[in-house]
């Protein structure tokens, strides 16, 4: 198979990732519930986790909180700053990761920001909406549709400015983009750790400034006494037994970043994006959604004149590749850019994918193209 969907999760993993985890299944027990070795040990893996992204991420060890995936780590933001009626500004390219949480907990929702790539438009229409009484802005890095990168640097100095409380989805820059909680002075950063960070599915982090609200209560091997949960991060937020295996290869996988670097693998994602859109340059029933390079990651989304996205990506399933098509769960970013009509066919990239491969999809999309006018 050709796997060209690394914005839903990365399938291929750094070859340290699958053998930390098999170590993990065989030697590692419950951390923090234990004094013999391999109950330290894993205590010892999840310290190790959280160093190495308090280093790729510019926090303290113990505000790299872990959680299941990036809604997990979303849903416990969102619990702990938004109640009913909080005006909570948002992007018009969230995910439903966002927007579902908010509309659960009741929040009066304002999108700003809709036009596709187009950061001055957004950066206007926050600095609109962000008013006194506005209890949070939530808003993602990069678009899990379009690769567009939002200016995501100067709308913190603005809720920084105006004293509003930031969360971050960085799903989809964790790990090749810089991310930086330091600079961006948010009160919550929530990201995947099976997709840019290369760490098993079932894992995630959710940097937090403050200890936030729990979203479940149990044991946590400290405090035991206490009927409630430890006020300290990382225990507040981190009931029960944690994914060790998937810590593990989490672990594995920042440590692959920390050798090969972000900016690089962005650079790769980014050439092969813009070879494909080379290639299909010449379909005039293809309608590419890009703009330039430090607009957009390595993701793009078409449209194909008379093809169903469904259908398209089917037709490439059958032919060993893999992208995904339809409205990505984020409806919201498909009514901004006109698209919620269908969704697109999404086209992600991967530091592991190569220019042959993108070669092999071109062709393939150049018979889907050919059969269909044929049978127009
Ligand atoms: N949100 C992920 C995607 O965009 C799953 O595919």
């Amino acid at each position: 198979m050709i796997y060209f969907d690394a914005a839903a999760t990365t399938l291929q993993k750094p070859p340290s990732v699958r053998r930390a985890v098999n170590r993990a299944m065989e030697q590692l027990a419950s951390p923090g519930r234990g004094g013999y070795w391999a109950a330290q040990s894993a205590e010892r893996a999840m310290f190790e986790c959280r160093l190495e992204a308090a280093k790729l991420f510019s926090c303290e060890p113990e505000q790299a909180v872990f959680t299941m995936n990036a809604t997990h780590g979303l849903n416990l933001a969102i619990k702990s700053l938004v109640s009913t009626g909080d005006r909570v500004v948002i992007s018009g390219f969230e995910h439903n990761a966002v927007r579902r949480p908010l509309h659960a907990v009741g929040a009066k929702i304002v999108v700003a920001g809709r036009k596709l790539f187009d950061r001055e438009e957004l950066l206007n229409a926050f600095d609109k909406e962000i008013t006194r009484n506005t209890a949070a802005v939530v808003c993602t890095h990069v678009s899990n549709v379009f690769g567009y990168i939002l200016p995501l640097e100067e709308l913190a100095a603005l809720c920084r400015e105006r004293g509003v409380p930031l969360i971050v989805d960085a799903s989809q820059s964790a790990g090749s983009l810089a991310v930086s909680m330091k600079s961006l002075g948010a009160q919550f950063i929530a990201m995947p750790g099976h997709k840019g960070l290369f760490g098993p599915q079932g894992t995630g982090l959710l940097l937090c400034a403050q200890p936030g609200r729990p979203l479940m209560e149990g044991g946590t091997g400290t405090q035991s006494r206490l009927p409630a949960m430890p006020e300290e991060l990382p225990e507040r937020l981190e009931a029960g037994t944690p994914n060790v295996c998937g810590i593990a290869g989490l672990l594995a996988g920042l440590q692959f970043l920390g050798d090969c670097g972000g900016g690089e693998i962005l650079r790769h994602e980014t050439a092969l994006r813009c070879r494909l859109q080379a290639k299909l340059r010449k379909y005039r029933a293809v309608q590419c959604f890009s703009a330039l390079p430090e607009l957009q990651s390595g993701v793009l989304s078409m449209r194909i004149d008379g093809v169903d996205c469904e259908d398209a990506a089917q037709m490439l399933a059958q032919k060993g590749i893999a992208v995904r098509a339809g409205l990505h769960c984020a409806p919201l970013a498909h009514e901004s850019a006109g698209t919620l009509d269908g969704g697109t066919l999404r086209i992600s990239f991967s530091p592991f994918n190569t220019t042959r491969e993108v070669e092999q999809l071109a062709c393939a999309m150049a018979e889907i193209l050919y059969l269909t006018e044929r049978n127009r």
